[in-house]
């Protein structure tokens, strides 16, 4: 049996397998799962023009949006390093407009992981309660 979660993590390094990152080589992957069950990954694609390029993150994030998802329970992120990686500024806010306080588990090739929410991660934020 698989432990609790790891069909997630496992979804996001299949997803990392097929990142586009020729110029960083550094190579990412999400799964982001939905309150309905179903689970959208993604991984990074760059571009020759860099400022073009989009985070597993967001790629995971768009694809459910596109496909008529709107409540997130969790997010996984997987990368190679030993330093987990943890979402980008922009990516985090996408995040927080879509999603809310979800939780965000990071992990990489080693197994080793941790979970925080994304309040924690991105405190005091922007967001339309602003001006609406
Ligand atoms: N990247 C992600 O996909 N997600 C992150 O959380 C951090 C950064 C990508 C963007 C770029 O393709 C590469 O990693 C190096 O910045």
């Amino acid at each position: 049996m698989k432990k609790p979660g790891q069909v997630l993590v496992d979804a996001a390094r299949r997803a990392r397998e097929q990142a586009r990152a020729k110029y960083s080589r550094f190579k990412v992957g999400s799964a982001l799962l939905c309150s309905d069950g179903r689970v959208f990954t993604g991984c990074n694609i760059e571009s020759s023009s860099y400022g073009l390029t989009i985070c597993s993150e967001r790629v995971a994030l768009f694809k459910a949006l596109s496909e008529g998802a709107s409540s997130f329970s969790r997010i996984v992120v997987v990368a190679d390093t030993d330093e987990l990686t943890s979402p980008c500024g922009a990516c985090r806010q996408l995040l927080w407009d879509f999603c809310g306080d979800i939780e965000i588990v990071l992990t990489n090739l080693a197994g080793k992981s941790k979970t925080a929410h994304l309040a924690q991660l991105f405190p005091e934020p922007f967001g339309d309660h602003l001006f609406h």
